[in-house]
């Protein structure tokens, strides 16, 4: 697949982050430039033929985003910049009341940390972490421990940016729903990996970015169940969003519209349209199979390292490892490992808590995506080993 992207073309560059941002195939790039050299038009707002022609496309890929997370209603998929606003805007919205609970679990990343501590903040509700265990998993008897008649909401990863977890959400979401908690899923890492299928796990919310899964950046997804959006008050003001406004008193569109105010990113959501029909060219369980393999491959190859721990064992994993090894500081090894055209994340991956867990402040993590090849690995190892001959 590496010949689908451009960037690696003429190019010996090993990308191993696309955990952070997945690199974009040509499919992408063009339907993006050729939508702003030949058919731009603004949306939703004018009669003339470019702008109704731009509307349709944009409400085409809204359709789009709903078979690929098989939602019943196109109504429930609204356009946001990115999983963190999506987050952010179920945060300032829902009606917590104090002494409510909101659970997260110990391997959230920032953006499924905060919003929740700045609604705690703005409602007197109370922030509750689920513990892991050691290989990285939520602990399911401390979860239920946990979920009472307070617990309103529970957000979690669907799969851990830093270990790669994936977590059991249809278990969670039917537990969540037994104590009468809404569950918000946290898809950042998932939907580029695995078929999401929102009304088999019945989640309530679900936020994913398009530019971790091959689209632009500055879109992302959240769904949200019909009734769930309807109930919510609007997140921001501007145009757009409303139906009638006067001095006095505006009125609201319904979902999605009531949660897009101004002109929304059409581009970029023309752009995601293109990267979901380059997944589903490919095919999920392909992309899923691939990855797997790199995934074993790499783990039985890093392990070799003497010295190298990886963070992160669940039986169930995604194609992320993230590892320390002893005596070699994670900055020092990136700016080794980009010396020799290696592209891997370092520090704290947005997870510091999670970090924290483990005893550490920062690791490194290598992540695949479609592009990834054994040979790849092959790159990856001969400079670490290099490497650790040079500093150890
Ligand atoms: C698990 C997880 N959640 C949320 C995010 C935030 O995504 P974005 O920065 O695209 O909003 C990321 C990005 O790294 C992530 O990995």
């Amino acid at each position: 697949m590496k010949k689908d992207f451009p960037i690696f073309k003429d190019s010996a560059l090993v990308y191993l982050d696309s955990a952070a941002t997945a690199q974009k195939p040509q499919s992408v790039i063009d339907a993006i430039s050729h939508f702003y050299a030949a058919e731009y038009g603004t949306v939703h707002r004018a009669v003339y033929s470019l702008a109704a022609h731009s509307t349709e496309k944009y409400n085409a890929v809204r359709e789009q985003v709903r078979r690929f997370l098989n939602a019943e209603h196109r109504e429930e998929i609204v356009f946001t910049k990115s999983t963190t606003e999506a987050l952010n805007l179920i945060a300032a919205t829902f009606p917590f009341q104090p002494g409510d609970e909101i659970l997260i679990s110990e391997m959230e990343h920032h953006s499924n940390i905060v919003p929740w501590q700045l609604a705690c903040a703005r409602t007197g509700a109370q922030l509750k972490v689920i513990p892991i265990s050691d290989t990285g998993e939520i602990l399911l008897d401390a979860y239920k421990k946990l979920l009472s008649p307070r617990t309103k909401l529970v957000s979690v990863a669907h799969i851990s940016n830093v270990l790669g977890t994936l977590n059991p959400i249809a278990e969670m979401a039917a537990l969540a729903h037994a104590h009468g908690a809404k569950i918000v899923v946290d898809g950042a890492q998932s939907v580029a990996h695995l078929p999401v299928d929102v009304q088999k796990l019945d989640v309530d919310f679900f936020a994913f970015s398009g530019h971790k899964a091959y689209g632009p950046t500055g879109i992302g997804v959240l769904y949200g169940k019909k009734t769930l959006l309807e109930m919510l008050p609007p997140y921001q003001g501007g145009g757009d969003m409303v139906e009638t406004v006067t001095f006095e008193k505006t009125t609201y569109q319904k979902p999605p519209l009531k949660f897009e105010a101004g002109t929304p990113q059409i581009a970029e959501v023309i752009g995601l349209g293109a990267a979901i029909d380059y997944l589903n060219h490919v095919g999920l369980s392909t992309i899923g199979a691939h990855e797997h393999k790199l995934l074993q491959e790499a783990t039985q190859k890093l392990l070799e390292i003497p010295g190298l721990r990886i963070l992160g064992t669940a039986p169930n994993k995604s194609a992320i490892i993230s590892f320390v090894i002893e005596g070699i500081h994670p900055l020092d090894l990136g700016t080794l490992l980009d010396v020799r055209g290696i592209a891997v994340r370092t520090g704290h991956h947005c997870a510091q808590p999670l970090l924290r867990r483990f005893g550490l402040t920062a690791a490194t993590r290598v992540s695949f995506g479609i592009y990834n090849t054994s040979e790849d690995i092959g790159a990856l190892i001969r400079a670490l080993k290099e490497i650790l001959n040079i500093l150890k």
